[in-house]
């Protein structure tokens, strides 16, 4: 039997308060939907139907950014008007196959378990009908499973429709069902919208079921937490932290010591060498991978790097798209944007910003400096203050540094240039292509120093 799913995401999500459509609002970076769909995705579903309708427009054009192999058994189906989830459902329904089971998600489920989904998708073959369910602290603003005698589902009602002893059962409805495209086709039309919001619940279905003398199965889940539907800023934040202690615990397990697994942000996926140190209220984003012995400052913000085996970055240091080899120190306050590699031993100090360029073994570059665009030898010493001028106003040139260059302070390479191997750059040196320069040579721009004497230093007027 072939599975197919339906994500509900048609919903504008008034209480987020927001022109964004609720489901495009991001945990860890990444729509709640998106997280939705990768995890039906690893059920291997025939299809997935998104349910679109408030700002479809938007939606569709997000969804463009799914990798091709998700993308190519996502369908779009659209919800003409917004008459509630039964209505939501039915809408997909001529897209399903009649023989199809159905999954149903809401696309406001950021951390739908996958454990639970498969479970739940597996108990389909005793019953018509499966609903997943929690027990919740607080249970306000859930549907509420409402039990028989013998302890069998008799109905799901909402919170808004609930009477105060219905309210006080602390069992909810995660949204989260599975069903059959038969049953849906039959049952789906039998729904009414004669509750206290005017809509077509799906959670009547199991009433109707019920009535229909079918048995409704629950199963529970172990973690209310991971059933949070984000319908308010708060429960997305909420959802936030809970995301972020699952990925910190993971590396945790694994043995990477994060100083304060509450103060640490993974936006992507991290894999980490042994004995590997972040500091707090760290973020990794994109796809980020650290050596052993690794050492990360408080503060980092760290996009689709390598590091490799015992480098120390240093606190506040922010690097993108960039090859990090061994024993490198970086930072504090450094700024590697994309497109560098640095080779073993390099030292980037504070204030040096770093832009697609190549540094070679043991180069460093204490303080205040530009690299763009260059292409930097070995054991080059890089002063402070030192500029790459690789942009004329219209076009970006590059710079060439051969191995054991010294580059004074204050000095600027205006490029296309090339400094050959050894070459000494003076203090407060401009060095152009027509600078002439041999191997090892001194290269140097010294305007003369004049003493004034008629010089008055001025005083504050009263
Ligand atoms: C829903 C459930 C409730 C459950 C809770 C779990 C119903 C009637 N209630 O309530 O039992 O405890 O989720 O989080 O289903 N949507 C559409 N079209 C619509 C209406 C909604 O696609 O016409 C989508 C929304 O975008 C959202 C999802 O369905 O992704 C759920 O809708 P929402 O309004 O958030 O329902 P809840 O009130 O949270
Ligand atoms: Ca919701």
């Amino acid at each position: 039997m072939s599975l197919e799913v339906v994500i509900l995401a048609a919903g504008k999500g008034k209480r987020m308060n927001s022109q964004l459509p609720k489901v495009l609002h991001k945990v860890a970076n990444k729509p709640m939907l998106f997280h939705v769909i990768e995890t039906a995705f690893q059920l291997s579903p025939s299809a997935i139907h998104i349910v679109v309708g408030h700002k479809s427009e938007l939606i569709e054009e997000a969804l463009k950014d799914l990798p091709s192999d998700i993308s190519r058994i996502v369908q779009v189906s659209h919800q003409k008007e917004l008459l509630g989830t039964g209505d939501a459902v039915a809408s997909a329904l001529p897209k399903i196959n009649e023989e199809s089971d159905v999954l149903v998600l809401y696309g406001d489920n950021p951390l739908t378990p996958f454990d639970d989904i498969q479970r739940l998708t597996a108990l389909l073959e005793d019953n018509p009908l499966c609903v997943l369910s929690a027990y919740a602290r607080d249970p306000f603003g859930y549907g509420r499973i409402v039990r028989n005698e013998d302890g069998f589902l008799k109905e799901i009602v909402e919170e808004k429709d609930a009477s105060e002893e219905i309210r006080k059962i602390k069992e909810i409805n995660s949204g989260i069902m599975v069903t059959t495209a038969k049953v849906l086709k039959k049952y789906l039309p039998m729904i009414k919208n004669d509750n206290n919001q005017g809509e077509y619940y799906l959670t009547d279905l199991a009433g109707i079921l019920v009535k229909e003398n079918k048995i409704v199965d629950v199963l529970q889940s172990s973690n209310f937490d991971l059933l949070t539907g984000v319908n308010s800023k708060p429960q997305l934040a909420f959802a936030e932290r809970t995301y972020q202690s699952i990925q910190a615990n993971k590396l945790l397990a694994q043995g990477v010591t994060l100083a304060d697994p509450n103060r640490f942000d993974l936006r992507g996926s991290l894999k980490c060498g042994q004995d590997v140190f972040i500091d707090i209220n760290c973020i990794f984003e994109g796809n980020v991978t650290l050596g052993n012995n690794v050492q990360i400052g408080a503060g980092c913000v760290i996009k689709n790097c390598t590091i490799d085996d015992d480098s120390i970055i240093s606190p506040y240091t922010i690097m993108e798209d960039s090859t990090i080899c061994k024993k490198n120190t970086i930072g504090p306050f450094a700024r590697l944007r994309p497109g560098n590699v640095l080779n073993d031993e390099v030292h980037v100090g504070n204030f040096v910003e770093v832009k697609k360029s190549t540094l070679g073994v043991g180069t460093k570059s204490g303080h205040l400096s530009y690299l763009g665009d260059a292409v930097i030898g070995k054991n080059v010493n890089i002063g402070a203050g030192k500029i790459t001028c690789n942009y004329d106003g219209a076009n970006k040139f590059k710079t060439v540094i051969g191995d054991d260059v010294f580059v004074g302070s204050d000095s600027q390479l205006v490029a296309p240039v090339e400094i050959k191997n050894g070459v000494t750059i003076a203090a407060g040196t401009t060095v152009t292509k027509h600078t002439q320069m041999d191997e090892n040579s001194l290269i140097l721009t010294r305007a003369q120093s004049v003493k004034i004497d008629t010089y008055v230093r001025p005083t504050k007027q009263k």
